[in-house]
């Protein structure tokens, strides 16, 4: 029987999410995503006008189903914690059922479980701020959107988690090394998500045989990465010094995603892998 996986962090065809879920859908998994609600509008209304046709094919020729697409927004958990200002925020009024519990409620109640869950979002209001010119609010705001996100997904899944499951989320090395420009704390909420990677695995493993890693990607120009404004430095950073001289592709961390989730990877977990044509291994530029 075919797995079913819910990516979180799906709004166009660019990013790492969009990616995985091609990869998922080819290795024959159903597709559910979880995408962020001001952006719902506009990814719903592309999915339906053709727009992603082309990014759709996958390599039999098929194109990718999503079966459902559920709004999302990963920095509130359920309804209490919703401020007045974003329940009538105009973006967020025309959708309902978005945080955390709620989506995960939906999911029960429309396919009674999942096998694999992808975090593949992050948000850090003050990313293109130094580290010492962020604010309390800015780096809080990026562990929330970009950290405890994802501790609450897993939290909220995993009763619907069938055992054998597999959870999956995006880290960059900005966590370890000193990478200038990935600012507003985002390098401290991936450090924190690489963390909580392993206590994670622990805690799901030993109560349901769910297995938790992360991917430590290189550099892909998608939405939230332009947004930056360092990318195309950090693509060419790679070209020239990484051991495999070449572009990261999306697919790659797609595939890599594929494998954790499958049962190839059934002794591997609370693991951090490197999917960056090796640049984590040099230690100078050369
Ligand atoms: P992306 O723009 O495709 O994905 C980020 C998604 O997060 C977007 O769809 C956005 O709508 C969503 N999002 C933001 N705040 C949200 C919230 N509160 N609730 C729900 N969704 C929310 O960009 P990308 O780069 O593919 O990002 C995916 C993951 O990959 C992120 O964790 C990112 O940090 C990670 N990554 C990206 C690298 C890159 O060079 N692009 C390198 C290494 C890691």
């Amino acid at each position: 029987k075919g797995k079913r996986a819910f990516i979180a962090g799906v709004a166009d065809d660019n990013g790492y999410g969009w990616a995985i879920a091609k990869s998922l859908a080819a290795a024959g998994a159903e597709i559910l995503v979880g995408t962020w609600v001001p952006a719902l509008n506009i990814f719903e209304t592309s999915l339906r006008r053709g727009k992603f046709d082309e990014s759709r094919v996958l390599p039999d020729g098929s194109l990718m189903e999503i079966t459902k697409v559920y709004p999302l927004d990963a920095v509130f958990d359920n309804l209490e914690d919703v401020p007045e200002d974003i329940k009538t925020n105009k973006r967020y009024a025309g959708s309902s059922n978005w945080t955390v519990q709620e989506v995960a409620e939906s999911v029960k109640q429309d396919f009674g479980s999942i096998d694999i869950l992808v975090h593949s979002l992050a948000n850090g209001p003050e990313v293109t701020k130094p580290l010492l010119e962020t604010s309390r609010k800015g780096y809080l705001a990026a562990i929330s959107a970009s950290s405890y996100s994802y501790v609450s997904l897993l939290k909220h899944f995993l009763p619907i988690m069938n055992p054998g499951g597999s959870s999956i989320s995006l880290t960059y090395i900005a966590s370890e090394r000193i990478i200038p420009g990935y600012g507003g704390g985002m390098s401290s909420a991936k450090a924190a998500l690489e963390s909580d990677t392993k206590v994670l695995a622990f805690e799901a493993g030993r109560k349901h045989k769910v297995r938790v890693n992360t991917i430590s990607a290189g550099p892909l120009r998608s939405r939230a990465a332009k947004a930056i404004g360092f990318i195309d430095m950090m693509i060419d950073y790679s070209l020239a010094n990484a051991p495999l001289q070449k572009e990261l592709s999306a697919e790659e961390v797609g595939n890599t995603a594929a494998f954790l989730a499958s049962p190839l990877a059934s002794a591997i977990t609370g693991a951090l892998i490197y999917v960056d044509n090796g640049l984590n291994a040099m230690g100078v530029g050369v």
